[in-house]
């Protein structure tokens, strides 16, 4: 398939939608996800019978790739069990539905990420516990290296004083809605805003993802920081480009890191 091109699958699942609408009942868990590339919006429903979905539907606010992956992803996660839904990724979506143009691989997560919030919510009404990702990544944030060392003199734990950043350059650290809340609040301030995340897309509630999607935040994805440089404060940080394998250095005036 070239690049810029939808293959029939995805043409047929964007021109008559299996699944669209929603569920209800007390076996029923929905999931909602926004993409913050674009500012679109999904929601899966999923009915589970025991620990298998027996139905699954879905309702957007998205793009046609969105709705075609997300149609896709409903009919192949009925009869999947919660554990094998877990694992169901936007790639295994995209070769189902024989391939997406790169630039429209974003528009997947909807579907799988709204699945998978589906899941955990259930699961989270049964009293399970459902592992948080940002866990993961708050445990890296602990061992940065130069955050202690600059505590107070570019890098920051908290924004108490937002007007401290006016016209700087500031890089915010993903950890979970509270840091997209802070890197939408500093724009107010300055227009230098990156939000830096390792994963492919950030997983925030809908109306934080259009409020993101419509801000002047730069979003870094798939991008490590590796280390907070500087001579007596931040003046600039070592940055992991993890899909290209790349490291390298940007300069910036303040790091927001929320534990
Ligand atoms: Fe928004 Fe595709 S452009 S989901």
């Amino acid at each position: 398939m070239k690049s810029t091109k939808y293959s029939e699958k995805v043409l047929d699942h964007f021109r008559n939608p299996r699944n669209v609408g929603t569920l209800e009942g007390e076996d029923v868990a929905v999931g909602k996800v926004g993409n913050p590339t674009c500012g679109d919006i999904m929601e899966v429903y999923i009915r589970i019978d025991g620990n298998v979905i027996t139905d699954a539907k879905f309702r957007t606010f998205g793009c046609g790739s969105a709705i075609a992956t997300t149609s896709m992803t409903t009919e192949m996660v009925k009869g999947m069990t919660l554990d094998e839904a877990m694992k169901l990724t936007r790639q295994d979506v995209a070769d189902e539905l024989d391939g997406l143009p790169p630039i429209k691989m974003h528009c997947s997560n909807l579907a799988a990420d709204a699945l998978h919030e589906a899941i955990k919510s259930y699961r989270r009404g049964k009293g399970e516990e459902v592992p948080d990702e940002d866990e993961k990544v708050k445990d890296e944030i602990k061992c940065l290296v130069g955050k202690d060392e600059f505590l107070d003199k570019g890098v920051y734990l908290n924004v108490e004083d937002r007007n401290e950043f006016k016209d700087l350059r500031t890089l915010v650290l993903y950890s979970g809605d509270e840091s997209v809340e802070i890197a939408i609040e500093l724009t107010e301030v300055t227009d230098r805003v990156i939000l830096l995340t390792p994963d492919e897309t950030v997983v925030i509630n809908p109306e934080l993802a259009e409020r993101l999607a419509s801000s002047s935040v730069k979003v870094l994805y798939q991008s490590k920081l590796l280390e907070v440089r500087g001579e007596f404060e931040v003046e600039k940080v070592l940055i992991l480009n993890i899909d290209e394998d790349e490291e390298y250095e940007l300069f910036v005036d303040a790091v927001v890191i929320i534990e």
